[in-house]
């Protein structure tokens, strides 16, 4: 079979150094903002001011002339404290990716020529054995975390690999560069599925890291909530029953949101069926996985048996709609699910997605859901390749990357309102550097699509984690 291979230094990519998250302070923000507190429904906040206090947190949201607006502006700008939008900027809730391959971020864009079952063997399997080596974790999690900020993902839930270590030094770097994550270690036991090179040698080994990882992150100085650990199974073939049985228990005794994959392919639904008698979903639920914290990654297979219990769990779907081109042999019915109630967000893949931007999957879902839509294969009448009822709109899109990402997490962030965490992107909607246009006649909802077809790394300005300033633009690309 074939096998990547990959040289033995891992060389940091060109990414702006960006000065060490300072502590909040209280301060204000003024200018105009958007966000999308309903699915499909924009609110477009003119001259809105925004109070975050120094516990990260909203503490007001002052629409443009309220009463206590003036006076507010009036105090933060006395006491330094005001940050005042330039005309053409735009403030948007952070963007939510619900599923990272951290380790594979060296091979985001390579080897995506192969299938699921196959590319893990060959290309994956090997680079994630190379974490092993905790210095070439480093930097390479440096290098993503700084990536993914500066893309405007604010909250990243990660897999990290099988090794404690390299995992720990992926929250570490989370913490200190102040990005919300939610980071597991990997978890992988079955000898039939995963290579000696590169598996836990027991379940009980598996258990037990992964508890000393939730200990870890739990126990990290001066974490405050920021880092959470998932308990990771990787999916059901590469894990022993008696490993996800011990960490459904876990699960339930720990209160960690759990992650792992679900019917995503072809091949992942029908290996599960085979070696389960059930479903994917069914399975991971009689292993004791499932609840209001477990995020399934792409669940493009799922039944609407399945649909029901994940509801019944109020679980969540990491959809992937740029790996799902590559890997899952069929297009989520993205929003069937969400009509039936699903908490569903956004996720990269990386690096089965070859894209680190959560908007360009946003982008990629309306499209990947009006190609289900129409159907994709013209040698078949309109009637037969149609899935009627299938398409969402932008405003939904970026729901997905924000609002419903934080829902799906149980987390208070992806919205602009009174107890949530201040987590934001400001993004320019006019810099020479990006492709984004806005016109001054441009009406919010146009505002809007124009932000969810254009907006990428280019015109994102500068992003706030919980009212700390966490990426700025490089001077080289200010407009
Ligand atoms: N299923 C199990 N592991 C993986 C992985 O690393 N990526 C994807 N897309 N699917 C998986
Ligand atoms: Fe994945």
């Amino acid at each position: 079979m074939r096998r990547c291979r990959w040289r033995s230094r891992f060389c940091r990519i060109a990414d702006p150094v960006q000065s060490l998250p300072k502590p909040a302070t209280e301060r204000a923000f003024l200018g105009n903002a958007l966000h999308t507190p309903v699915r499909g429904r924009l609110e477009y906040l003119r001259d809105v001011l925004i109070v975050a206090g120094a516990d990260g947190g909203i503490q007001a949201v002052h629409p443009k002339g309220s009463p206590d607006a003036g006076a507010a502006a009036a105090r933060f700008a006395a006491a330094g404290g005001l940050v005042t939008l330039g005309a053409d900027q735009i403030l948007l809730p952070g963007l939510i990716d619900l599923h990272v391959h951290a380790p594979q971020f060296p091979q985001l864009g390579l080897a995506l020529d192969l299938p699921l079952e196959q590319w893990l063997q060959a290309c994956t399997f090997p680079l994630e054995a190379r974490y092993a080596n905790t210095e070439f974790a480093q930097a390479v999690y440096e290098s993503l975390v700084g990536t993914l900020l500066a893309n405007g993902t604010t909250t990243a839930v990660y897999y990290g690999t099988i090794h404690l270590p390299a995992t720990q030094r992926l929250a570490d770097i989370c913490l200190r560069r102040a990005q919300r994550a939610l980071v597991g270690r990997v978890a992988m036991d079955d000898p039939q599925q995963c290579p000696a090179y590169y598996r836990d040698k027991s379940a009980g080994i598996a258990l037990a890291e992964t508890r000393d990882f939730i200990e870890y992150v739990r126990t990290m100085s001066g974490n405050g909530g920021l880092i959470r650990p998932v308990i990771t199974p990787r999916f059901i073939p590469s894990c022993s029953d008696g490993l996800l049985r011990g960490l459904g228990a876990l699960a339930r005794e720990s209160g960690c949101h759990v992650q792992t994959h679900c019917s995503e392919s072809d091949w992942e639904h029908l290996f599960v069926l085979d070696r389960c008698g059930v479903t994917d979903t069914m399975a991971i639920d009689r292993f004791g996985l499932l609840s209001r914290h477990t995020i399934l990654a792409h669940g493009n297979f799922i039944t609407d048996d399945d649909a029901a219990v994940i509801l019944r769990h109020g679980a969540a779907i990491a959809h992937c709609p740029l790996s799902n081109v590559y890997f899952s042999d069929a297009v989520f019915p993205l929003r069937r699910m969400l009509e039936r109630g699903l908490h569903v967000g956004l996720g990269t893949d990386i690096a089965g997605g070859a894209s680190p931007s959560i908007l360009d999957n946003a982008r990629q879902a309306v499209i990947a859901s009006r190609t289900l839509e129409s159907g994709v294969d013209a040698a078949q009448s309109r009637e037969r390749r149609r899935r009627e009822a299938s398409r969402i709109d932008a405003p939904t899109a970026f729901w997905l990357a924000t609002a419903a990402g934080g829902e799906a997490l149980d987390l208070n962030v992806g919205l602009f309102r009174e107890g949530y965490q201040f987590d934001a992107v400001v993004i320019d909607a006019n810099s020479p550097a990006g492709n984004l246009r806005v016109l001054a006649q441009d009406a919010p909802e146009h505002i809007l699509q124009k932000i969810v077809y254009h907006c990428a790394r280019a015109d994102v300005h500068s992003v706030w984690v919980g009212n700390r300033l966490v990426h700025e633009r490089s001077e080289g690309m200010r407009s």
